[in-house]
């Protein structure tokens, strides 16, 4: 068991080799005291000597006589709002009288090996009982006659505890939810950097790092979609910690909808950190009876700096957040005709690409969007899942079948959630579209979003969907989604309960995902939304991979793929090689590149092969064979970040073999410089005691010798040597133990 309880004090401690979590049941008022979190430390029968308790001039005091039981200087688990705490509230419950003050009280616990699902939620998961365990708290409000349950789990083996919390109204009465966060912990200083990913379209995931200052720093989605703009994750940091060591602590919702993520620094150097549902347009009635429950939040521990807590979510998301058959897998190499063709294609002109691509190697192709209804423009047809037949005269059916003749897979493009007003869907059903009533609509490339929410729109979209999917031979979906929500309102949904629409809208897009899943087990899901626009955990459950970003520019790539391997695994992201003068951003790069920056990633292409020349058509064949041979590694290997391209004209990343006999470097010079000096890459995770080869240099190396002296580059650029690196080059260094 890895979850020690002292019932006389009330006081729980969860840990593992690698991580101590501690709290404890607040003696007076029953609510939930943090103690500790961080490295492991020695289990106690208590932790009484740890609990800090001094009166403090003009604070609040919830019992009379007593002036240490303010909550603003307490460390807290799960902070309610309007009793002594003015800090952010974990929750916060709108009672029948218009009041905001609740009183939930610790009233039991329930301890049990492995790990619940949750209802109607994607979630991390257990395979064996014995993989992790799960503490419940209930507390209970007599007022409102209603439990609060906050959930922990924690991974035997993993430096993980993930957390939710779960509201039942057990009166007669409803009430509302306004703030349902899934996880608040308080830390005791405020000696930390805020890490988080930040962007837009076609730059999705760039790393920030900011010093926490006092009061709240935020970041949060209210577009229905976790965003492009922000992840639903943050990491606090020690200012010291690097990519190889030093303390992080990582926060990963399982979500993709509207969330927030915060610190809140107060004015006794305490950091709240909180993550949930945003609160803001979110409200919940919870009838007599209801439960609700929230997403779950993934925390991570690291003492081995950023890259350590990365390689936890990678190794957890990979083998306990995805599902199914893929899981596994080796995923394909697919061609996808969107940047070679957009609207503009036909079989014919499908099935040159396809049969180039099935020649060069490639094992599935995809086709994008324009297959259906009369779409040859982003203008119509959205919700009309019927085949464009002057396009395709023989139907999905014929053009998946001629494919899978040539030996290669058939992936198809659809949009589930949204519809375009000139679409026989619109036309039957106008009242289908989010919208508020007698305000203007507004448009996102003309699309209009369904009204997901409600259960005859998720089930037509899923009946129209199969219909496609039975008729032809299709082993993969690309589910698109390509704008975000405006004028938010249901006619499905009573005035009262408008502030669940968010929710519900995903909770809708979570059940078409669950329902094609069950009836297609072996179709593999790439998740998009305008590239990285909903890049989460929630969606990798039913997805395993998502395409990072739009942009295909090699370089820039750089900057998207590394931000994103802070929480998301490799063979997570979707990455392309695809043509130049790329299509977002003008940029020229050698096709090398391209391939050296998209092997870091579920590998394949996007561009007309037929217009390669015989030289690119050879080096595209050698790229696939070279990606065939490394996609084991490069799907299951330790992933490490080495140079960050943000503040250095350069770039690396490796790859290395779990039993380390194997790896493989990713450079990358952004901006060659003249008459440079010497580099060196310090490279990670190999075996200190090996012996390596590396490619393209004599002799071997150590592990010890690649790790502390580093990787020597030669590459000045110097005009009198030809060979040397240009601007956006790259070179990909294959390492292997010499036996
Ligand atoms: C946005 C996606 O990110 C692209 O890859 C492509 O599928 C287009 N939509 C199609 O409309």
């Amino acid at each position: 068991m890895a979850i020690r309880i002292n019932k006389k004090n009330k006081e729980f401690h969860l840990y593992n080799d690698q991580v101590s979590y501690i709290f404890r049941v607040l003696e007076k008022c029953g609510q939930l005291e943090q103690v500790y979190y961080g490295k492991k430390v020695h289990h106690r029968s208590s932790f009484k000597h740890l609990i800090e308790r001094e009166p403090h001039t003009a604070s609040c005091n919830m019992f009379e006589h007593d002036d240490t039981s303010s909550l603003e200087f307490i460390k807290q688990e799960y902070p309610s709002y309007g009793t002594t705490d003015f800090r952010s509230p974990a929750y916060a419950i709108i009672n029948r009288n218009g009041s905001h003050v609740t009183n939930f009280q610790y009233i039991g616990y329930r301890l049990f090996q492995g790990k619940r699902k949750l209802t109607q939620l994607p979630a991390t998961y257990v395979e064996e009982y014995s993989e992790a365990d799960t503490l419940e708290i209930t507390l209970y409000d007599y007022v409102l006659q209603a439990k609060l349950i906050v959930s922990y789990t924690i991974y035997n083996r993993r430096n993980v505890i993930t957390r939710h919390v779960t509201f039942v109204n057990e009166g007669r009465e409803s009430f509302y939810i306004d703030t349902a966060m899934s996880a608040s912990v308080d830390f005791p200083d405020d000696v930390y950097e805020m890490v988080y990913l930040n962007g837009a379209w076609g730059r999705e995931a760039h790393i920030q790092t900011v010093p926490l200052a006092k009061g709240v720093q935020s970041i949060a989605s209210a577009r229905g979609a976790s965003s492009h703009q922000f992840n639903p994750f943050l990491a606090l940091k020690r200012p010291e910690t690097t990519e190889h060591s030093g303390e992080v602590y990582g926060f990963s919702l399982v979500y993709s909808g509207n969330f927030l993520a915060q610190a809140e620094v107060d004015s006794f150097h305490t950091t709240r950190v909180m993550l949930g549902i945003n609160p803001f347009q979110f409200k919940w009635k919870l009838a007599q009876g209801e439960i609700f429950q929230t997403p779950e939040c993934v925390m991570v521990y690291s003492d081995r700096g950023l890259n350590g807590m990365s390689q936890t979510y990678h190794d957890l998301y990979r083998k306990r957040l995805v599902r199914g058959y893929w899981r596994d897998q080796n995923r394909p190499i697919l061609i996808n005709n969107w940047e070679a063709t957009y609207f503009n294609f036909t079989e014919d002109s499908i099935l040159k690409i396809a049969k180039e691509a099935q020649r060069l190697g490639i094992e599935l192709f995809v086709l994008d969007d324009g297959w259906f209804g009369k779409r040859n423009n982003a203008k119509s047809s959205l919700g009309d899942w019927y085949v464009n037949k002057e396009k395709l005269p023989n139907g999905i059916k014929g053009l998946s079948e001629k494919i899978t003749a040539l030996g290669m897979k058939f992936g198809l493009w659809f949009e589930p959630e949204m519809v375009c007003k000139d679409s026989r869907l619109y036309e039957r059903h106008p009242d289908w579209v989010l919208s508020t009533p007698n305000r203007p609509m507004s448009h996102g490339r003309n699309q209009y979003v369904l009204d997901f929410s409600r259960e005859e729109v998720v089930e037509t979209i899923f009946n129209l969907m199969c219909k496609v999917i039975d008729d032809a031979q299709i082993s993969y979906i690309k589910w698109d989604m390509n704008r975000n929500i405006t004028e938010a309102y249901s006619l499905g949904l009573s005035n009262k309960r408008q502030g669940e629409l968010f929710h519900r809208y995903i909770l809708g897009v979570y059940k078409l995902y669950e329902k094609l899943i069950e009836r297609f087990p072996e179709i593999l899901f790439e998740s998009c939304a305008s590239g990285g626009g909903r890049f989460d955990p929630g969606l990798l459950y039913y997805a395993p991979q998502t395409w990072t970003s739009d942009d295909t520019d090699a370089i820039e790539r750089l900057y998207i793929q590394y931000g994103t391997s802070l929480v998301y695994p490799i063979n997570s992201m979707g990455s392309h090689v695809s043509a130049v003068p790329n299509h977002q951003i003008g940029r020229i790069t050698p096709l090398e590149t391209r391939a050296n920056v998209a092997y870091f990633g579920t590998f394949g292409y996007e561009l007309d092969v037929t217009t390669l020349s015989d030289t690119e058509k050879q080096q595209v064949k050698q790229q696939i064979e070279f990606f065939k041979k490394k996609s084991r590694l490069i799907s299951t290997g330790t992933f490490y970040r080495l140079v960050n391209p943000k503040d250095n004209d350069h770039s690396a990343w490796m790859i290395v073999s779990e039993n380390q006999n194997e790896a493989i470097v990713g450079y990358y010079r952004i901006l060659v410089k003249p008459n440079d000096g010497y580099r060196r890459i310090k490279l990670d995770g190999l075996h200190p005691n090996k012996r390596y080869a590396v490619s393209g240099k004599e002799g071997h190396y150590y592990g010890s010798e690649l790790m502390n002296i580093g990787l020597i580059l030669n590459n000045n650029h110097d005009v009198r040597n030809k060979q040397k690196p240009k601007d956006f080059s790259s070179e990909l260094f294959i390492i292997t133990e010499i036996h």
